[in-house]
Order: structure tokens, then C-alpha cells, then sequence
């Protein structure tokens, strides 16, 4: 097995290879073009006997730090060694580049045994809560990108929102860029509008962009009224925004857990989980 850059000219055959994955679902022909332009990141192409058997990309997401993501073997190669042995260069490439540690993101358990056996640890692991649309006034507030360093201070200090941060050890799990929950990342996102708060801001919630048909949010903080009167008002506002309801990845040692429940919200089982995994390098 040897890896080469992606090229255009691999399009086809990409989308032949993730025609099977995530029911046919897979994000990864809808970002081919941009990942093979993207000049910042290794997006590698694996080939057996000059044929492109799978693929994988590398992405610098914060000083030191790069994300893992778009790993796929192809149905007829699998179970060979081939996901193992790219992982294997890619961490070898991390490394080479001075990086201090590889981040990754799964929904995929069977993927997650390969990680750990690979040196990566498990960092969070979130369930799928969700709650159909609601109407209602009460909309969460918009944080403001001003607020960031008190915001991010309070989620690490203030006893109800501490013990949702640890349970995510401070990582928001949004497979996009899993990045550390800190008043850099906090102030970028406000900026985009994509925090919101419950009162008196004890409550947290951090949106996905562009939530296709519900409001998604990657990671929630808080407990108690706060939280509820947060969760319910995401829902009102999946209804103004006419979505079909919200989706708050959120791990099992969430202190706020029953809150989800009081408001309407169910652990949506058949949904899978979302994993996170890192290598300190
Ligand atoms: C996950 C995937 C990349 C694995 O590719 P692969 O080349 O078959 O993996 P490998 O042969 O290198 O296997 C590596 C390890 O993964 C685990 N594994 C892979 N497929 C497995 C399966 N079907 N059942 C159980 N364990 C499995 C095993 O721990 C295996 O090690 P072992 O063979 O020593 O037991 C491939 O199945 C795939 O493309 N799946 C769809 C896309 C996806 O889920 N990608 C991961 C998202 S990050």
C-alpha cells in the first residue's frame, strides 16, 4: 500500500468507495472538491496495485493540534491491515511536522477499536439527545463575542456548568474541528451567532453551522432551571427557524442528564454516538 495525494481525477472513484458508508449518507463527496484544493491539509489517497483502495486526511485545526478525519477503506479491501497501516503514516506525518497531538471524531465504534489499539485515548463519548420543534417566545440569548473570556472562565469555575465541561473534557465534539471549549474558540463562535445561553448565562449551548433539518448543538452546559429553560427555548427556536426539531450530542456523565428529560428531550438510541479520540504525540 502506498499514499499519494489526493487528485481531482480521484473523484469517482471516492465516491464509488463511500457509496456503502453511512447508508449512503457520507459527507465525504459533498467535501471532495474543497479538500483536494485545500493546500493546508494531507488529503492522501491509498493505492494497492495502482488502484485507490482508500483514503484519509490530516487538517491542522489549532497550534500543535491537527484533526484526523475522512478515513475510508473501500468494501473490498477491508480487513487487511490498509485503515491501520494509513493511520499509521499520518501519525508518522503529525509528527514530522513537529505536532503535539492528532484529534479524530467518529460515529463509528468498530473504527473506535482501531484508534485505541493505535495509542489514541478516548476522550468523550456523546449520545444523540433530541426533542421534535416547540412553539414558544421564550428564545435562548445570543451570546456576544465581548462575553467570551467571562463565559469561558465560568465554564471551568461555576460548580453547574464545571461538571458539564469536565464531562467533555473541555472538548466541543463537532466533527468539523474539535477544538478546546476556551475564550478563543467561545468568541469565534459568537461571532458567527452560534452561542447561546440560558438566564443569567449558566447555561450554555454551542450550535453546529448550518443545521440541515434540525438545530444541532455539539456541546451543552449547565444544570437545573438554567438548562431547561435553555433546551426548551432551542427547541422554540428550531420551530421559528421552521427546523424539525434539535440534536444535543451530550456524554453520559452530563450532570444535567434529567434536566434533558424534564424539557422533553429523549436519548435517541438508534442514532449512534459520537466518539472523540486523541494522541498526544
Ligand atoms: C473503519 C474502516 C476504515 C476500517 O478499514 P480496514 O482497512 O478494514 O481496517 P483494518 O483492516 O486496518 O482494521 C483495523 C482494526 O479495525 C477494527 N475493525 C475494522 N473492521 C472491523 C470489523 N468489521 N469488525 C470489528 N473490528 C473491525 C479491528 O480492530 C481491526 O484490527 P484487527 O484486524 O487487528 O482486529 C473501514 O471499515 C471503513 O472505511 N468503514 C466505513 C467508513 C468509516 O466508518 N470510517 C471511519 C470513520 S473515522
Amino acid at each position: 500500500m502506498t499514499l499519494r495525494p489526493v487528485r481531482p481525477a480521484d473523484r469517482d472513484r471516492v465516491l464509488e468507495i463511500t457509496r456503502d458508508v453511512w447508508e449512503g449518507r457520507d459527507y465525504l463527496p459533498e467535501v471532495f472538491d474543497a479538500w483536494v484544493a485545500d493546500p493546508g491539509s494531507a488529503f492522501q489517497a491509498a493505492e494497492v496495485e495502482g488502484e485507490v483502495v482508500g483514503v484519509q486526511r490530516l487538517r491542522p485545526i489549532a497550534p500543535g493540534i491537527a484533526l484526523y478525519e475522512g478515513l475510508r477503506v473501500a468494501a473490498t479491501h477491508r480487513r487487511r491491515g490498509i485503515a491501520r497501516s494509513m493511520l499509521r503514516q499520518a501519525v508518522e506525518q503529525a509528527r514530522s511536522l513537529g505536532l503535539r497531538q492528532v484529534r479524530l471524531y467518529t460515529g463509528n465504534e468498530v473504527a473506535g477499536r482501531l484508534f485505541a489499539s493505535e495509542g489514541f485515548r478516548p476522550v468523550t463519548v456523546c449520545a444523540v439527545w433530541s426533542a421534535g420543534r416547540m412553539e414558544g417566545d421564550d428564545l435562548p440569548r445570543l451570546a456576544g463575542p465581548g462575553e467570551a473570556a467571562a463565559l469561558a472562565s465560568r465554564l471551568r469555575q461555576e460548580p453547574s456548568m464545571a461538571g458539564s465541561f469536565e464531562a467533555y473534557r473541555g472538548v466541543n465534539p463537532d466533527w468539523n474541528a474539535v477544538l478546546d471549549v476556551d475564550a478563543t474558540l467561545l468568541e469565534r463562535l459568537a461571532g458567527e451567532g452560534r452561542v447561546r445561553l440560558g438566564p443569567g448565562g449558566r447555561a450554555l449551548a454551542l450550535l453546529r453551522a448550518e443545521p440541515r433539518s434540525r438545530l444541532a448543538a455539539t456541546f451543552v452546559a449547565g444544570s437545573g432551571a438554567g438548562l431547561q429553560e435553555l433546551m426548551a427555548g432551542l427547541r422554540f427556536e428550531a420551530d421559528g427557524r421552521g427546523l424539525r426539531g434539535v440534536a444535543a450530542l451530550v456524554p453520559e456523565r452530563h450532570p444535567g442528564i434529567e434536566d434533558l428529560r424534564q424539557v422533553g428531550y429523549d436519548l435517541a438510541d438508534d442514532e449512534g454516538r459520537a466518539y472523540v479520540y486523541a494522541l498526544d504525540l
